[in-house]
């Protein structure tokens, strides 16, 4: 019933087990993957400092929140998934937006009970409080080793310098072109005369140059309190927004206990509620393990990986959340048993109408948002981390004077039950909105380990985020290095709608056609999707791979250090 793992090792030096968890020995070689080469860079020179992988971590998300700012930000939130090699420690730390504390369930429906369009996303009212400063903070004074002030300066130098504009950040400013011009704010930094800026212009942000700098003087304090503080919730509120002061004062990180689970010999640990990340992931996962994937034609194969997304998509939408607010029954969604009972529904030949499992409506969905970063240090310490500010360039909206673009994560809630959101998600009540709630989210931080093999993965993508690492990791398990899992043809169910989502490209001809005969309906992206970010170490060979997906413009690099 079970799978073996082709490359697996029986006695690997630098390991040791200890209550099934792998020590990953020192070695001096270290690695970054991260999406843009600047925060890969800034990364690369807090190692270099004498910073730890935790340091790097810091480091790199206050470079990406700079120089990716179409993909998170200080005004977003993440979930830093860690590994501390001296104790072993495995916490992901949860610094995910919250609802400000005047939030209301049907805020963002009219009189008539209907969604008023573009609240959830666009300006000040689309808006959760942001997570991301105070994870800066914890993951520089909990677990790393220099200073705030260290750990920010490669970030408020690039700030302050600027960066150049590439074609990925002209696509993604396409997409959300119409909402940043409504914005002087945001308009002034990330156009050039209100219109799109042309490659290699350059984008300065002296204002956010200024937050970080508050923000390496007092920690998160310098964000959440004081004149910063008070500037983001004047110009929120004078944009119609709804945050007070508390909402900042009161933000709090949450460290939880990750989701781990047991695949075909695959220690996967992956991100808990309020990601669903995690418990998809895994539901996945344990319905695979009931198959003998490497048995079949690469088309059946794929059909039961599809039947499989679409059975733990399906659970997403009825019972996850904010574990501070509702009861989720984690033990029973990644149950060896139930997973075996859904494993017995699917038949090999033919494709389970999503209607036949339960009946939600739904309709399209977009965007392509978010960023995916990979670190390990030379001590064995490891981060995997997935950052946001939702859609790109979040809410379109910078609270003036602050260079913060704020996100529109309040989307992530499911603004009215069992209406799709941005992504074409649905949720009921259990993501219903509630004053200081964090919205579910689809972010997949990864760590996977075998006896002789530590995987790190993770990626944007919204909805899709989950079966591209469920793909990751089924590419793992066949013996692939990182190369390999950022860049395999992508393929996606999640449900609803009721089809195959797939990104251009991502199915050969002959695959499509015989996906038909199973009874698929079948749905081409325009374009590719995904900009994963991997780190594999094969400790037996003393071997680190790194790789950057070929759709972004990432920098994936591994070196040595003394
Ligand atoms: N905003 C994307 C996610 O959290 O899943």
């Amino acid at each position: 019933m079970f799978n073996s793992r082709k490359i697996l090792s029986s006695f690997v030096c630098g390991l040791v087990f200890f209550s099934g968890v792998v020590f990953a020995e020192p070695t001096n070689q270290a690695a970054i993957a991260t999406a843009h080469p600047l925060a890969t860079q800034a990364g690369i020179d807090i190692l270099k400092r004498g910073g730890n992988a935790f340091d790097a971590a810091a480091a790199v998300t206050a470079s990406l929140a700079v120089v990716e700012p179409y993909s998170s930000g200080l005004g977003g939130g993440a979930f830093w998934l860690i590994h501390r090699a001296s104790d072993n420690k495995q916490i992901m730390i949860d610094g995910r937006e919250k609802a400000p504390l005047r939030s209301t369930t049907n805020m963002y429906l009219d009189k008539s009970g209907d969604v008023i369009k573009g609240l959830s996303l666009n300006g000040a009212m689309a808006a959760g409080i942001p997570g991301v400063p105070a994870g800066i903070d914890h993951l520089v004074k909990h677990y790393g080793r220099l200073s705030l002030k260290d750990v920010l300066a490669p970030a408020i130098k690039q700030a302050k310098e600027g960066f150049a504009v590439t074609e990925r950040y002209q696509t993604l400013m396409r997409y959300r072109l119409d909402v940043v011009k409504q914005y002087p704010e945001t308009a002034q930094i990330f156009l050039k005369k209100y219109q799109m800026p042309a490659i290699d212009d350059v984008i300065i942000q002296k204002d956010l140059a200024q937050t970080l700098t508050a923000i390496a003087n007092y920690g998160s304090r310098g964000f959440y309190q004081g004149p910063i503080a008070k500037q983001l919730v004047a110009s929120v509120r004078h944009h119609g927004g709804i945050w007070e002061l508390d909402d900042l004062e009161q933000y709090q990180l949450v460290e939880r206990e990750p989701i781990i689970i047991n695949y075909n010999g695959i220690r996967v640990t992956s991100a808990s509620p309020p990601s669903s990340g995690g418990i998809v992931l895994g539901q996945a996962l344990n319905i695979l393990e009931h198959f003998k994937l490497e048995q079949h034609d690469s088309v059946t194969r794929k059909h039961i990986v599809i039947e499989a997304m679409r059975r733990a998509y399906r659970d997403r939408a009825a019972y996850l959340g904010d574990p501070d607010f509702i009861d989720i029954p984690v033990e029973r969604l990644l149950d060896k048993d139930y997973a075996e009972g859904l494993a017995l529904t699917i038949n090999a030949k033919h494709a389970t109408p999503s209607s036949e499992l339960s009946i939600i409506t739904t309709v399209e969905q977009t965007g392509n948002d978010t960023t995916h970063f990979s670190i390990i240090d030379a001590e064995g310490n490891r981060v995997s981390a997935t950052l946001s500010i939702n859609l790109p360039f979040g809410s379109g909206f910078v609270a003036k004077g602050t260079g913060v673009l704020l996100n529109n994560e309040m989307d992530d809630f499911s603004v009215k039950p069992l209406t799709a959101n941005a992504y074409g998600l649905v949720g009921d009540h259990a993501n219903a909105i509630a004053p200081g709630k964090r919205p579910l989210s689809s972010m997949t931080p990864t760590f996977l380990e075998t006896e002789d093999q530590i995987g790190i993965l993770g990626t944007p993508g919204g909805s899709r985020i989950i079966s591209m690492v469920l793909l990751g990791v089924l590419d793992f398990e066949q013996g692939n290095s990182p190369k390999s899992w950022v860049s395999l043809p992508r393929y996606h169910h999640q449900y609803l709608p009721d089809e195959v989502q797939y990104e251009l490209g991502g199915l050969t001809r002959a695959e499509q056609s015989r996906l038909k005969a199973k009874g698929h309906l079948l749905k081409e992206k325009n374009r590719q999707y995904g900009n994963m970010q991997a780190i594999m170490i094969w400790k037996k060979r003393n071997l680190v791979y790194a790789a950057s997906d070929p759709r972004g413009e990432g920098l994936a690099e591994v070196f040595y250090l003394p």
